[in-house]
Parts: C-alpha cells; structure tokens; sequence
C-alpha cells in the first residue's frame, strides 16, 4: 500500500473528484484500499483475493457531505452541512490521558505529522438501515497506541467530541448528555481495520463528517465513529457512550453490525444504500467478518449487542 502524509501530498497527486465520481472501485474484505482503475498516487495495492472482492460503487461525494448525523449541528440529515459550514478547526487540541506512559495536549498538526496517511475504502452502515461506500484518508489508530504506550490497566479507549455551544449550535438542545462519547475495547481500537480520519474523497474532512479528525470503524454502526475528537482517554472500566446512556436497550456498546439483532423499533436485516432503490441484505459485521469475528468469540451477541 502506497503511503503518504497530508504534507507530503501535492495538490496535484491528490485524485481529481471526478476520477472517483466517474469509476467502480473494488473494496475486498481486507478493508485496504483496494482500487481497480489506476490514475492516481493514493491507490493501494490489491492484496485480497478475486473471490474476496466485491464490487460496490463509492457513494457520490455529494451525499457524503449532504446526508449527516452530527447531532451537535442539528438533528436533520441536512443540518450538520448548513450549520458546520464556517465550523472553524484551527487550532485544535487533542488530549492524550489516562493509563499511558506518554500522556499529552497535542496540537492536531504534532499528533497526525507522524503518521502513515492511507486510503481506505470502507462500506458504512448507519443503525438506520442506510449505507454509503466512503473513500477515507487516515491512519491506523493502533500506530498512534503504540506511540502513546498505554499501561497494562489500559482495557478500554474512551473518545470526547469538542463540546462548544458557540461553534456547535446543536449543543444548546439536550438531545443527547452532551459531550458526545464513545469507547472502543483496546483489542477493537488495535484492530487494523480501525482508523482516525483526518479526510475523505482526497480532501481535509469537512465539519459535517467531523473535521478535523474523527473515528472510522467499519465493522460497526455509524455511530460507533465519533467526530471532531478531542480526548482520547485510556481507561480501566468500560466508559460511558452517549448512545447507550441515552437508549440503553436501543444502543449497545459494541454496536456490531448484526443482522440477525433488531433495534426495538425495526429490522436491521436489510440497508438501503444511499443512491439505490432496492433495499439489499445488511451482512454480519458489515462484510468484515472474516476479520474481526474472532474478536467476539465467545461472547453472546443478543446480550452484547
Ligand atoms: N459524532 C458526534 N460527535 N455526534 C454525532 O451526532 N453521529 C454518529 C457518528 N458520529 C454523531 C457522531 C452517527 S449516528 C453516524 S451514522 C455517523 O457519525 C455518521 O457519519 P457521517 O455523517 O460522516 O456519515
């Protein structure tokens, strides 16, 4: 897989809009970028099998920016692109704490500058029963853990979305227990799947997808990946995550994609991809399980849901 970081990307390497409008890609169920037509110097490699690949059209840029959750702007799908239009993310801070050997306040610059920015096309699945393809630029949140050297009292990794009223009208509603939290266990959070996004189509992340960095983990649902991150905190217990506080037997914490465990209010058998009619069968862990179904083993997925 081809590496590069955001300083190191010319304006010019960076893939036009229109070649990822216009063609197919492949994601295989490596979840690396895996992309068929060639053009481009944010290609990967193609590491995974014929047999493994699926092909799926990337949902239209206009839709990944247009069609949001990000209750601090709004409840409506298009409120977070009308009301995170002038969302200003510079400069910004992030907090690394708890049990690690390097706890610190990084300038969001210092934290990414060492970091392997790749491309990852991942299928996403809102608890909704909707799904998008999105082209993300990140890295593997594993490489920052490393960096951080959590302690061995390190189980869980608790993430804090900024909690500003002034900049995030949405906040001024009580919609959820502001801050927005989430949590990963720390063998999720090493999972190479896993990853911050500092961008997506090629360009820095825009404020309704959670600029300037926010977590993507694909075998989830979408609200496993909390935006516009401010602390990442490395804690013993299991924390707290504002989905499941809200509507505890509506939200779990691992919030796997599963198929065969309903929300209270409808099915999650099938998804209806942004863009097409027909509703299609939602697969177990989003398509990844082949990668990550062994982290649950043994656990009871209706109770751990
Ligand atoms: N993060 C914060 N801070 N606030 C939110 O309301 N919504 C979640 C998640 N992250 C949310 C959030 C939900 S429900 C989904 S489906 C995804 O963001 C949507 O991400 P997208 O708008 O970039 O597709």
């Amino acid at each position: 897989m081809l590496i590069k970081r955001p300083a190191d990307i010319r304006e010019s390497e960076i893939t036009p809009e229109g070649l990822y409008l216009d063609r197919r890609k492949f994601i295989g169920t490596s979840g690396q970028a895996v992309i068929a037509a060639a053009g481009a110097s944010l290609l990967g490699a193609c590491d995974a099998s014929a047999e493994t690949q699926q092909k799926e059209e990337l949902t239209p840029l206009e839709d990944v920016i247009g069609y949001n959750n990000f209750y601090e702007f709004g409840t409506g799908k298009d409120d977070p692109a009308k009301n995170a239009k002038n969302f200003r993310v510079r400069p910004w801070t992030v907090v690394v704490d708890g049990h690690v050997a390097k706890p610190a306040t990084y300038n969001l610059e210092d934290l990414v500058r060492p970091m392997k920015i790749e491309e990852r096309v991942y299928r996403m699945r809102c608890v909704e029963a909707w799904s998008m393809v999105i082209p993300w630029q990140g890295f593997a949140l594993r490489d920052l853990i490393n960096r951080v050297r959590p302690t061995s009292r390190a189980k869980y990794v608790s993430f804090t979305t900024l909690n500003d009223p002034q900049r995030m009208p949405g906040l001024r509603y009580p919609v959820l227990d502001w801050p927005y939290r989430e949590g990963l266990r720390m063998d999720e959070a090493m999972h190479p799947l896993t990853i911050l996004s500092t961008g997506l189509y090629g360009k820095s992340l825009l404020g309704q997808n959670g600029a300037p960095i926010r977590l993507v983990v694909p075998w989830k649902y979408g609200f496993k990946g909390i935006k516009s991150i401010v602390r990442i905190s490395f804690v013993e217990t299991q924390p707290q995550t504002s989905w499941n506080k809200s509507a505890p037997n509506e939200y779990g914490f691992y919030a796997n994609v599963n198929p065969e465990v309903d929300h209270p209010r409808w099915s999650q058998a099938r998804e209806r991809r942004i863009g097409e009619w027909l509703r299609r069968p939602t697969l177990p862990y989003n398509g990844y399980a082949d990668q990550v179904a062994g982290l649950y083993r043994g656990m009871d997925l209706r109770r751990n849901f």
